[in-house]
């Protein structure tokens, strides 16, 4: 069988350093292993719309800037097929079929929906698109037959439900649809990367993000401002690296040859975080050292923007190509999907037979 990636972002903004070690940076290692057969990476307009219905411009002007983040980041459009969701109609048609299989109870009961719809504020009155999003998604990643779905941690739930959907599908319609695999980053902190407040998440609200596009200047001023341990006052002072969100970023972007180049002090990251509890190692010291970490890992993914900013037609171009494969692809499947449920009428020569025989015989 062969070994299909599909993910995706919503355009509701520019991509931060969340989404970088969340899944980013992982979908580029695997484009460029050269293991996978076919690797579609979805701009996700029309999810993005089931809980912003009312501002349409606000994604039509991020799918630019997501575009931009991915070719920045290293994806390839010879190796990945980049495409905007809503450009594949056949998606939609996809997700009416299946919202037959799915009851309203289990969409509530799925997790990250829930903490969505609480964090929205939406009580009672929920949208029905936003609801049944976790279909949709299903659809997304069942059209392109995907095995491997690289999303970060919050998205579990989405695959389960997916895994569910083609289980349903296939049990009732016969062998059709593949069960897709979630890809999650297998250091634990890179699945839910705090903001530089500490706080849980990375929110664009909350203004604690750092995002893939900042400059030099900017992600410098926000990494010496990040929330470290409020009771390490001074710097002979131990310090507790319990959310301590400096080190929690060490640990997701650290690694010993950093020490080499930004911090030879110590050999390695233990080191490090063993001295800052002990006391007699100051944040400032340790910030700068993430500061450097951080530059080297941005500077690259900075220059290349600066130079796709430089290409925005071209980047159009790419993307519309990109919706023409997809679109080829998917329709080869909802193809499929409409064989299986029997729903083909036209293409169904032995159904006009059998009924044109039928009612032959009851005229008679
Ligand atoms: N839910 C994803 C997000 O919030 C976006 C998405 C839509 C997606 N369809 C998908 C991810 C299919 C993986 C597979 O970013």
């Amino acid at each position: 069988m062969s070994k299909i990636i599909l993910t995706g972002d919503r355009p509701t903004g520019k991509l931060h350093i969340g989404h970088y070690v969340g899944s980013l940076r992982r979908r580029v290692e695997l484009q460029n292993s050269g293991e996978y057969d076919k690797i579609f990476i979805m701009i996700a307009d029309a999810q993005a719309l089931t809980d912003n219905a009312d501002n349409p411009d606000k994604i039509r002007e991020n799918i630019i800037e997501v575009a931009l983040d991915y070719l920045s980041c290293g994806l390839d459009p010879a190796k990945s097929n980049l495409f905007i969701q809503s450009m594949v109609p056949e998606l939609t048609e996809l997700c009416f079929y299946y919202m037959n299989l799915v009851t309203e109870a289990r969409l509530k009961r799925n997790p990250t929906v829930k903490t969505e719809i609480q964090m929205r504020g939406f009580g009672e009155s929920i949208p029905v698109g936003f609801l049944t999003y976790p279909i949709s998604q299903a659809a997304d990643i069942t059209a392109f037959k995907a095995t491997t779905v690289p999303v970060g941690e919050d998205q579990l739930p989405m695959i389960e439900q997916c895994r569910e959907i083609v289980r349903k599908f296939n049990f009732t319609y016969g062998d059709t649809l593949v069960e897709p695999e979630a890809l999650i980053p297998q250091n634990q902190v890179c699945c839910r990367l705090p903001g530089t407040d500490g706080k849980a998440k990375m929110s664009k609200s909350l203004g604690n993000c750092i995002y893939l596009s900042d400059s030099e200047e900017v992600v410098r001023n926000k990494v010496m401002s990040m929330f470290t341990d409020p009771n390490h006052l001074k710097i002979t002072d131990p310090g507790s690296l319990e959310g301590n969100a400096v080190f929690t970023y060490l640990d997701a972007f650290c690694k010993d040859e950093h020490f080499e180049r930004y911090c030879p002090d110590y050999a390695n990251l233990d080191e490090m975080k063993a001295h800052y509890q002990r006391g007699g190692l100051g944040d400032v010291k340790v910030k700068k050292f993430l500061n450097a970490i951080m530059q080297e890992e941005l500077a690259p993914i900075r220059a290349r923007r600066a130079q796709l900013e430089q290409q925005i037609p071209e980047i159009y171009e790419i993307l519309k190509k990109g919706c023409e494969v997809a679109r080829a692809e998917a329709a080869k499947t909802l193809d499929e999907v409409k064989a299986a449920m029997r729903i083909n009428y036209f293409d169904d020569e032995e159904l006009i037979r059998a009924q044109a025989e039928k009612f032959a015989k009851k005229d008679n």
